[in-house]
């Protein structure tokens, strides 16, 4: 049987030193709040919290954007998962569960399937929405320095790649292209229930982002 408490105390401190000081908003903090949320949708869902957890606290270290590629950064959990010692259950659940969130927009091959799967996806969009969600938004928006606002981009679907490139987005126009999308993605009903609340906060904040912007209150 595998020591379930030593794997997830060591999963912590590697994660930590690979993402302690990573600048492009997958930082350890991230990985911090999914991993809760993931646990606290664990409990209300009954599902395998150790199974939940691990997988959080891996989910971006396989991420494209911090490997040479999506397979080196796969490879690399699963060379840690061996390492540590996780059965060949654990080995195979958790690689689903990072392989398949890994992959995004036109690259999805196939949605996570299990319910350990499901809730650790949830967790990760919970992140992008509500009062943290508004502050990563600006975060990276300054990273690759976008405007917050211009009052002449109107919401819609997704930029052409020449728009993205010539850097015609704005921390706002990402609400409407992803934030605001995310409350109707949610697999499990609690995390239904929290991403509403997070919704009705983006629609508030951005009642009041453009009523101070017309100086009106
Ligand atoms: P994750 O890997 O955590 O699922 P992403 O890598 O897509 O999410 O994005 C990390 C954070 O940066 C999220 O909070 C997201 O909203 C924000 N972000 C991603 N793309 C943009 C963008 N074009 N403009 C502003 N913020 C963005
Ligand atoms: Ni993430």
């Amino acid at each position: 049987m595998e020591n379930r408490e030593l794997i997830v105390k060591n999963a912590r401190e590697y994660v930590y030193d690979a993402l302690n000081n990573e600048g492009s908003g997958h930082d350890w903090w991230h990985v911090f709040r999914v991993t809760n949320n993931a646990i606290e949708i664990a409990k209300y869902e009954e599902a395998d919290i150790y199974i939940c957890e691990l997988a959080a606290l891996l989910h971006d270290i396989a991420d494209g954007k911090l490997n040479e590629s999506e397979e080196a950064g796969q490879k690399r959990v699963y060379t840690w998962l061996v390492d540590n010692g996780v059965s060949s259950e654990t080995l195979d659940h958790v690689m689903d569960i990072v392989s398949k969130m890994s992959f995004k927009g036109g690259n999805q091959k196939e949605n996570v399937s299990t319910l350990e799967g499901k809730i650790v996806q949830d967790a990760d969009r919970l992140d992008a929405m509500g009062a943290i969600g508004i502050a990563r938004v600006m975060c990276y928006s300054g990273h690759v320095g976008r405007p917050i606002h211009d009052p002449a981009m109107k919401p819609r679907e997704n930029l052409t790649l020449e728009e993205y490139r010539n850097g015609k987005d704005t921390a706002i126009m990402h609400f409407y292209e992803k934030l605001l999308k995310l409350k109707d993605t949610m697999n499990t009903s609690y995390a239904t229930k929290l991403a509403q609340g997070r919704h009705e906060f983006l629609k508030v904040y951005l009642d009041q982002f453009y009523q101070e912007w017309d100086a009106k209150r």
